[in-house]
């Protein structure tokens, strides 16, 4: 496969897994194979899809930026020098561009960013007309340094950050402690895999953050929670957005639905939220009972429990097939447990 049919993925560093298993299960949602072929810190190469960078572009939360690859180089001035000379620079004819090389972490800090922005830059052929433009290039080209090498691409997607942060939780009407972030809102939502038109349950919906992501995604969303407040809380937020979401006041260990593409949800852990009286694993069995019986075949629930419930055990004694499972440290004493299950 020649490298321009190959696609390169910069992913978030917040994370050790989950931007992964996020590119992963979105690419499932779409029918779209992930034949891995380069998995190096927070970053990704896979063959090229046209489809990837419209769906990564659109809905990834820990995807910052991808595009084709166009060669890579270990770290080393003389390895950079042959893998741009390999470069068909063809794409920038006539073309006004710009190169920025950034750095993850630590690696090869022995090199000058400027430095390998020039050489990168020189190795383009004049004869192609193309003309430096850092300021409203047509075409970026980047480069990447990881642990492995340096990685040299054409932007054509990156995901607009502000967004997450410019629609916190206190900035909505209603606001209570205890919800994730629209970042994390928005992975949950993805590992389940639910595809735009489908429907999308939050069976522990408290003030909408995860059916706010679904919907703003296309997806149908439905949310579910046993406080009325929330309920009517949940509807307020869904509206300050714009967004047609249905809220139902109803239990999650009693689904009040008969079927659903996609579950992502965080139920409460018994201590910043409440689980009205039930112990945790109950709340986590009867969750597992009703999402196998409501959920099409082949559909996924991703969920949240404290490690020490051991969630995915619950989920397998429940006869859903785990898939994965992601540790995320919340704070000394609580380890938060990312399941991935699906319905046979
Ligand atoms: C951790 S909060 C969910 C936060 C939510 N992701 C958000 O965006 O605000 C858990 C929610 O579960 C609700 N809850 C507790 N027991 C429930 C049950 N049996 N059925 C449905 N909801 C329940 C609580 O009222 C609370 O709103």
């Amino acid at each position: 496969m020649s490298i321009h049919q190959r696609a390169f993925l910069l992913l978030s560093g917040e994370h050790p897994t989950l931007p992964y298993a996020e590119v992963r299960s979105l690419l499932r949602s779409e029918g779209i194979s992930y034949p891995e072929e380069v998995k190096d810190d927070q970053v990704l190469v896979l063959p090229w899809e046209s489809r990837l960078a419209e769906l990564l572009g659109a809905r990834a939360a820990l995807v910052m930026e991808g595009g084709r690859l166009l060669a890579c180089a270990d770290h080393s001035q003389e390895a950079l020098r042959r893998a741009c000379g390999s470069i068909d620079w063809g794409f920038l004819e006539g073309k006004r561009f710009g190169v920025r090389v950034t750095r993850i972490k630590r690696y090869w800090t022995d090199a000058d960013l400027q430095l390998l922005e020039r050489r990168i830059g020189d190795s383009i052929p004049t004869c192609l007309g193309a003309k430096v433009d850092l300021k409203s290039p047509e075409v970026w080209v980047r480069g990447v340094i990881s642990a492995r090498g340096i990685y040299l691409f054409m932007s054509e997607f990156k995901t607009e950050r502000g967004t997450f942060f410019r629609r916190r939780p206190k900035t909505r009407p209603y606001f209570h402690p205890g919800v994730l972030e629209p970042k994390l809102s928005r992975t949950f939502v993805n590992l389940s895999s639910v595809r735009g038109g489908e429907l999308f349950v939050d069976p522990f919906c408290g003030t909408g953050g995860f059916i706010i992501e679904a919907a703003m995604m296309g997806i149908k969303s439905v949310g579910i929670d046993l406080d009325l407040r929330m309920v009517r809380g949940a509807l307020m937020n869904a509206r300050f957005y714009g967004l047609d979401c249905d809220i139902l006041h109803g239990d999650a260990t009693e689904l009040p639905l008969a079927r659903a593409d996609g579950i992502a949800t965080d139920p409460p852990y018994g201590r910043g939220s409440s689980t009205k009286g039930e112990r945790v694993e109950d709340l986590l069995r009867g969750l597992m009972r009703g999402a196998r019986e409501i959920l099409r075949k082949g559909g996924r629930v991703c969920f949240a429990a404290p490690s020490e419930v051991r969630p995915s055990l619950v989920a397998e004694r429940e006869g859903l097939q785990v898939l994965e499972e992601h540790m995320m440290r919340v704070h000394k004493s609580l380890t938060r447990a990312i399941v991935i299950a699906e319905s046979g």
